[in-house]
């Protein structure tokens, strides 16, 4: 349960925490957001994810909300303050709040800084990487900067709805050329016949992941060959093996694409030792 969250300044309980009505993050989806993984009641990773969010404000010119040291502190207290073990931390940065216009309000508008940590049960991640997942693929219809971490996920809500729908957990975006690109929450990633780890390179059609970047410091450590290039869906319908990466999920092996058995069924054996390697090469931050 979620207790007290901290918005602008004040750490408020649940139901009275609330932003303006006019606030662009609302209306013009003109915000960024973070979702950062907690285990036994630290952080994952918070360096680079405090990176991509430094990264995602200057890319839209919203000026910070705060120092990465007053963030730090203020995910720890939500942390603390709603008793949170394991779960995420969900940070939203917007342009702040003002009468509706299109053009930017003017650059001394006080950004709106929304944190707030969410308990999930531990092992349930653990227990779906026992089955993996099947997804669906959907055409990529999102817009040309997927790269920055924006609120602005309606293509992503009615792709993973579609994958719902099906029987799918995720569903996977391809692009006109045939391509996966990523998933509607999570980076795409396939093992090929031969054994090397495939996932699509960085540029403006993914988000640069956190778990992405760490599962790659996971391969190397572990000596597995590793290639960022576009892969398309006939190449991924025919691999050994084929898992998505994310805060919320890790590793989370996908044994199922469309209506293609991804190798014998189950979770393969490189998703499953990337995914119990995580947590000993991620940073963690109590
Ligand atoms: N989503 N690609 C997209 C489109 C995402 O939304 C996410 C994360 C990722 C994986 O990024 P990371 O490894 O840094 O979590 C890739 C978060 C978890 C969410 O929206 O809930």
């Amino acid at each position: 349960m979620t207790r007290i969250v901290y918005v602008n300044g004040a750490y408020r309980p649940y139901a009275q925490a609330a932003i303006h009505v006019e606030d662009r993050g609302f209306q013009l989806a003109d915000a960024i957001y973070e979702v950062i993984e907690i285990r036994d009641g630290g952080l994952v990773d918070a360096t680079r994810h405090l990176a991509r969010l430094a990264r995602s404000l200057t890319e839209l010119a919203i000026p910070p909300p705060m120092s990465d040291g007053a963030l730090l502190h203020v995910m720890n207290v939500v942390i603390r303050r709603n008793r949170v073990r394991d779960g995420i931390v969900y940070m939203q940065v917007s342009r702040g709040a003002g009468p509706r216009d299109f053009a930017l309000p003017p650059a001394t508008t006080p950004p709106t800084l929304v944190v707030l940590a969410r308990a999930h049960r531990r092992g349930w991640s653990a227990e779906l990487a026992e089955t993996g997942i099947a997804v669906k693929t959907v055409p990529d219809n999102r817009w040309g900067r997927c790269d920055i971490k924006t609120v602005m996920l309606l293509p992503a809500v009615l792709a993973k709805d579609e994958a719902r729908r099906a029987g799918a957990r995720e569903a996977w975006f391809v692009d006109s050329a045939g391509n996966v690109t990523e998933g509607a929450s999570s980076n795409a990633w396939i093992v090929t016949p031969d054994g090397t780890l495939v996932t699509r390179q960085l540029d403006h059609h993914i988000l640069p992941g956190v778990t992405r970047a760490t599962v790659m410091d996971v391969a190397k450590t572990e000596g597995i060959k590793i290639e960022q290039r576009t892969f398309s869906r006939d190449e991924a319908l025919a691999a050994r093996e084929a898992f998505i990466t994310s805060a919320t999920n890790i590793v989370m092996p996908v044994v199922k694409i469309d209506k293609t058995t991804i190798g014998d069924g189950r979770p393969g054996k490189l998703s499953h030792r990337l995914r119990s390697r995580f947590h000993q090469v991620a940073e963690f931050s109590a």
